[in-house]
């Protein structure tokens, strides 16, 4: 039996039906079963629970081999956070994990690190450490941004006017990989156990800025009208005052202005190299095929 934390989400759907489909048994961890109701079957066992609430999460470990986690607390709303739920609730899946002797995939993001400037990235940081140093067999998959949640989120603000918005300048290049890339590497690191102890990378064929990839998808929509750009004066001005009365939000917009500007590329790795059966989705595969239609999967609820 595996558990998919975040089993529910973007990602987590995808591996979810991946496993399935190798004839496994899955169970999904999720705070609210409705939001399931995409992947329910006879094999996949739905459990809720909140990786806030250790004591929520007994149940959901017994009899599982491997525990992933495909959880982020960045987008959501009410009252999870990266700290409570990417640290804390990750910390919380760990000692359960451990305390069942289940492995523990956990999905983590490129670039995680303790003093980035992305808090989220903090927190993953500090989920991996602890997983590392937790006595479960581990394997922590880094991803670089999911190219279909920033192009579904252009296509949203598009709206009538057809024109995207476009936060800050819109200039910095950054790694967008294909979410089902991410799950197939997953995948391999679930059902094969010589991938414990390992850390791997994985990033998309292209290194885009986000003017880029929006004349991309204007392209293939049809639209000639140029997106709209929220100049970064007005993000640092809203960040200040959403602050704390809507802090998700807040710590969505800082996260923006970080994007707009630090290093998020990612140089080519050996991955393909190792596992040269996994996919190498490309932008214009992406966009053209719409291979994951937005209508077949949870939109997610943040950029990691
Ligand atoms: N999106 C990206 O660009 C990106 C890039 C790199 C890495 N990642 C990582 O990839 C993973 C999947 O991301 P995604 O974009 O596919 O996520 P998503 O679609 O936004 O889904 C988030 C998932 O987290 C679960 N979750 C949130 N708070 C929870 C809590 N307190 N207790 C239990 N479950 C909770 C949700 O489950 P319920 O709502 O059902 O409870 C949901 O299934 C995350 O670890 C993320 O950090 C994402």
């Amino acid at each position: 039996m595996i558990l998919v934390a975040g089993g529910s989400g973007r990602l987590g759907t995808l591996i979810v039906r991946r496993l399935v489909a190798r004839g496994l048994g899955v169970r999904v961890l999720t705070r609210d079963r409705t939001r399931t109701a995409h992947i329910a079957g006879s094999r996949v066992e739905i459990v809720e629970g909140d990786v806030r609430d250790a004591s929520s999460l007994r149940a959901a470990v017994a009899g599982v081999e491997t525990v992933v986690s495909a959880i982020h607390g960045f987008g959501d709303t009410g009252k999870v956070s990266p700290a409570s739920v990417d640290r804390d609730g990750n910390y919380h899946l760990i000692d359960a994990a451990a305390g069942a002797k289940a492995a523990v995939v956990l999905i983590s993001i490129v670039g995680a690190s303790a003093e980035h400037p992305i808090e989220l990235f903090r927190m993953k940081y500090a989920a991996e450490e602890y997983l590392r140093a937790s006595g479960a067999a581990w394997t922590i998959v880094r991803a670089t941004a999911f190219a279909e949640f920033w192009i579904d989120l252009l296509d949203k603000t598009a709206g009538a006017s057809g024109r995207p918005v476009i936060f800050g300048r819109g200039a910095n290049p950054i790694n967008f990989v294909s979410v089902s890339d991410v799950a197939a590497l997953a995948e391999h690191t679930i059902v094969d156990a010589s991938m414990r102890g390992v850390t791997l990378e994985i990033g998309g064929p292209e290194n885009l800025s986000f003017n880029e990839l929006a004349a991309c998808l204007q392209r293939v929509s049809g639209r000639t009208v140029p997106p709209r750009h929220v100049p970064r004066v007005v993000l640092r001005l809203l960040a200040a005052a959403l602050g704390r009365i809507q802090p998700n939000r807040a710590r969505q917009v800082r996260a923006a202005i970080a994007m707009d500007s630090i290093d998020l590329t990612l140089a080519p790795t050996d991955l393909h190299r190792r596992f040269p059966a996994l996919p190498v989705t490309s932008l214009a595969d992406i966009l053209e095929d719409r291979r994951i239609p937005a209508t077949s999967l949870p939109t997610g609820s943040g950029g990691f």
